[in-house]
This record gives structure tokens, C-alpha cells and sequence, in this order.
């Protein structure tokens, strides 16, 4: 079985070897990557990144990434990242990208929406945690509209490609979705 959950314009779904194509042109685009760890990413690590990941299911302790399919196209559009804690089986931290054809019309705050659904029913979880650098204005946006609660802006926490960056952090919890 290799979706996890669906929402009305996505299936999440396990990656398969005929993302690589979108998933590489996606994390090399600049814009893309601005906010995150990468810089540029070749094909051979795009590769070893999914072949890694037909190892490890959703669930286990440490990070997950969830492809996102377009329903109307079938089409590759984005990823999104589960992390469960590996101190903490309870707690939780995602991510999640759109490749930059898609962005503004709703797709992050859809595949989050569906993802935090999915993660609560599916793991015994308490928290699901998110962090941003908080000039990704969209990225926050995101999380407020996906019913995050901004906790905690921590100045120039992080050492961030050559310079020191803020690192904003939203929470949901079960209890108070
Ligand atoms: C962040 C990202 C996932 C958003 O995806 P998306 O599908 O465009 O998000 P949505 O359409 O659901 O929502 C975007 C919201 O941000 C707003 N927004 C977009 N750019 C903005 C900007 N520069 N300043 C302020 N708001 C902005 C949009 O108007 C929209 O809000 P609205 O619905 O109130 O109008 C996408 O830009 C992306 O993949 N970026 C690169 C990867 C990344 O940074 N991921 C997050 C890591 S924490």
C-alpha cells in the first residue's frame, strides 16, 4: 500500500524511482532551497536519498519524507517530511515542499492539514512541532493557516549558509488541535 493519506487535490504517497526527475529539479531550484539545508542537489544523491528511504517506513524513529502527487495530473508535486523524535516516540517535527510551479494555490496548507490528520490517528503521538526561519514569510503562513500556535522566536539560534538566523516554532497538540 503505498498511500498514506489523500486530501482533495493530493495523494500522499510513498516516493517511487519515477519521482526522481521532479524531486531533483525541484530541490535544485534556488528558490526552493533558499531555506533550506541544500544548496544544489545532483541526481546521484536524489538516488541514494530515495533508495535510502524504500528502507524505512513511516513511523519509525527519525526522519520520513512523503511524496505528494497531484490527482488531477499525476504529477510530482512537492514533498513533505515526518519526523518522529528519536528520544521521543510522542513527539514530532515536519517539513514540507511545493515545487515552485505550485506555490499559492493552497497546496502546503492542504498536505499539512492532511498530514497532521494522518499523523495523529496514525502514531500515538502528543506534539507535532514545526520550525521555520521566519523570513519564509510562506512557510508561516502555512503553519498559521494549518492551526499551528507560534511558541517561541529564537534569535539567531541557528549558524544558516554563512550567517546566523532566526528560528521561529509552531506547535499543534492532540489535545488541542
Ligand atoms: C513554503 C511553501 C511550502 C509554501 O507552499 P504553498 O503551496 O505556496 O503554500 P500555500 O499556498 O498553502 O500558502 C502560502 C501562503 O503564504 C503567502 N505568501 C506567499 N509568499 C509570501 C510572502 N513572500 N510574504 C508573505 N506571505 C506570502 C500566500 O499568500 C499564502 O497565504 P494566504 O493563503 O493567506 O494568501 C513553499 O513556498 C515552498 O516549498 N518553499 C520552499 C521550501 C520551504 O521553505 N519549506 C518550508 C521549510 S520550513
Amino acid at each position: 500500500m503505498n498511500t498514506l493519506f489523500e486530501t482533495r487535490r493530493l495523494v500522499a504517497r510513498r516516493f517511487l524511482p519515477r519521482d526522481i526527475e521532479a524531486f531533483v529539479a525541484m530541490r535544485n531550484d534556488p528558490e526552493v532551497a533558499r531555506y533550506q539545508s541544500w544548496e544544489s542537489y545532483s541526481e546521484a544523491e536524489g538516488r541514494a536519498f530515495l533508495e535510502d528511504l524504500a528502507r524505512l517506513h513511516p513511523g519509525c524513529p527519525g526522519w520520513y519524507q512523503v511524496a505528494l502527487e497531484d490527482k488531477a495530473t499525476g504529477r510530482f508535486v512537492g514533498d513533505c517530511g515526518i519526523r518522529i523524535m528519536e528520544h521521543e516516540p510522542r513527539l514530532a517535527q515536519i517539513g514540507y515542499t511545493i515545487a515552485r510551479d505550485g506555490w499559492n494555490r493552497g497546496l502546503a496548507t492542504e498536505a499539512v492539514g492532511g498530514l497532521v490528520d494522518y499523523m495523529f490517528a496514525a502514531f500515538p503521538l502528543h506534539r507535532i512541532t514545526a520550525s521555520a526561519d521566519p523570513r519564509n514569510a510562506a512557510s508561516c503562513r502555512v503553519l498559521e493557516k494549518a492551526g499551528f500556535v507560534k511558541e517561541a522566536h529564537f534569535r539567531q539560534s541557528e549558524w544558516f549558509k554563512g550567517e546566523w538566523a532566526d528560528d521561529v516554532v509552531y506547535a499543534r497538540l492532540r489535545s488541542n488541535p
